[in-house]
């Protein structure tokens, strides 16, 4: 069994920063289920949010988080993200990552729904994900074990201790690693719906292995949905970013009127609940919702990426109109942690999407994901290289703690009953009949990894993150943020600083 200092799950921005800092001196294993760069990180178009202009600041940014979070924040994690995160812009400038620049040479800074002030920067238009995956990529390249096309099925816990893990490959071939920390970093689960801007690699995996592993997860019922998904005979083809409106495009009826003005004090800048549920009732109502983007100059050369999803979806940009639709972009609640990272499993570590510490409250403020990444990857670093204590354990008697393999519906199954009735707009009787449909297929222990398929397991997984999504959307009686209930409409004090925790009961009683 190979043992190693570090086990990365996933190869997104937080996945890479943890190795980059610790590839130096450490011995890591990077696993990712298909290619390393296929992650949301590599999708992200808008960009990254820092208040480095002379005139902003960090505490309008901590602001603005919070306001969008509906104060939901942990505010010691929102205070690490927009000062840590400044530091961090400053250092990857100094090494020369190319970000955007205007005509006089100076970053060239975009703005986005929520913010007070144009703070978003990008690369290649709107290929900033990708651009930032690739810098990375080249830091760690030789350095580090990058295994692809493996599956992590589960992680080992032992004596209350994260002590390895077991993978699949693509032939069915199981093999098991042992590390003295191992960090879950695979991103969230936008793939349990019907739309969703996400990569098809984002099936809840590591949180749902979390889950089994015996992990606290977190404000589960915040699920963010991005307003702008490109929709083309009836299917959601891909995110249109927020950029777009930041850059001037206005939302439309299929008569041309605008309608977010009436709805919120920032028209169509408003925070994106709000504009997703806009246009979802527009829908609802019979609508259609476009972007119009008559108002944006040079709009294939500022947005190649998108310009090239429109064109391959034969939409014509002369027209100045991009059908929308939304879609599951984000989820805010996860794996509970500490602000290095830390599960409640001692060794076990998550960052990025699938991790919570509190930072995004009830929705994210656009383009602090990969910020998010870039500041909690880092912290993980630097706690686990101040703790050094390498220690290589076996599994011992490890056993599958489930023989019989049951039927696990079907992706196609799972996402219309998370669409339907876990939705951009949520009620009781809705909720309670989607958890009692999905409790019925999650697994509490370790899966017997010979027994399921890749796939199979990718489904069980979908079914626990929606699973967790439900329950704490049935148990949260106000409307917050990401989260909204039609039988409790309105935010209520109460609930502003309560946290529904949802462990394996079953694991753990
Ligand atoms: C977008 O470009 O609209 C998405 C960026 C984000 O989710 O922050």
């Amino acid at each position: 069994m190979t043992h190693y200092d570090v086990i990365i799950v996933g190869s997104g921005i937080a996945a890479l920063t943890v190795a980059s800092e610790l590839c130096e001196k450490m011995n890591i294993l990077m696993i990712t289920k298909t290619m390393k760069t296929s992650s949301n990180s590599h999708l992200a178009q808008g960009g990254i949010a820092c208040a480095i202009h002379e005139n902003d600041h960090s505490c309008l940014h901590y602001e603005d988080t919070l306001y969008a979070g509906r104060y939901h924040n942990k505010k010691e994690a929102v205070e690490l993200l927009v000062q840590e995160g400044k530091e961090i812009i400053s250092s990857l400038m100094d090494e020369g990552f190319p970000f955007d620049k205007d005509e006089q040479g100076n970053v060239d800074l975009g703005n986005e729904g929520a913010h007070s002030f144009r703070r978003i920067l990008h690369a290649g238009g709107d290929a900033t994900g990708r651009k930032m995956v690739e810098h990375f990529l080249k830091k760690i390249t030789n350095r580090i074990t990058i295994n692809e096309y493996q599956f992590v099925c589960d992680v080992v816990v032992k004596d209350g201790r994260a002590v390895g893990i077991i993978t699949k490959t693509a032939d069915e071939n199981i093999h098991v690693y042992t590390a003295s920390h191992i960090i879950l970093a695979t991103g969230g689960c936008g793939q349990a719906y019907e739309w969703t801007s996400n990569h098809p690699n984002a099936t809840g995996d590591g949180l749902a292995i979390a889950f089994r592993a015996g992990c606290r997860l977190i404000d589960m019922e915040f699920t963010q949905f991005h307003p702008t998904m490109l929709y083309i005979n009836g299917t959601c083809r891909g995110l249109i970013s927020e950029a777009v409106r930041g850059e001037g495009a206005v939302l439309i009826d299929e008569t041309g009127q605008r309608f977010m003005s009436e709805i919120h004090p920032l028209g169509d800048l408003a925070p994106r609940d709000v504009v997703a549920r806009a246009i979802y009732r527009k829908y609802r109502d019979g609508h259609q919702v476009y972007l119009d983007i008559s108002e944006i100059q040079f709009f294939s050369e500022r947005f190649p990426t998108i310009a090239e999803m429109c064109w391959q979806n034969r939409v014509n940009l002369s027209e100045k109109k991009i059908p929308v639709v939304p879609g599951m972009h984000f989820l805010m609640g996860g794996i509970e942690t500490d602000l290095v990272g830390r599960t409640n499993i001692d060794r076990l570590y998550a960052v990025g999407e699938l991790a919570c510490t509190g930072v995004h409250g009830a929705n994210r403020l656009a383009s602090n994901s990969l910020l998010e990444g870039l500041v909690f990857g880092k912290r993980i670093a630097k706690f686990i290289l101040d703790q050094w204590l390498s220690s290589q354990e076996s599994f011992g008697d490890f056993h599958w703690n489930e023989h019989e393999k049951t039927e696990v519906p079907e992706k196609g199954e799972i996402r219309k009953i998370l669409t339907k009735w876990v939705g951009i707009e949520r009620t009781h009787g809705e909720l309670a009949w989607a958890v009692s449909w999905l409790k019925r297929y999650v697994k509490y222990f370790p899966l017997n990894a010979i027994s399921y398929s890749i796939e199979e397991i990718e489904r069980i997984n979908m079914i626990t993150a929606g699973y967790l999504i439900a329950k704490g959307a049935l148990l949260r009686k106000e409307s917050r943020g990401g989260h909204f209930r039609i039988d409790y409409p309105g935010e209520k004090p109460e609930w502003l600083e309560k946290r529904i925790v949802q462990t394996n009961e079953q694991r753990i009683g």
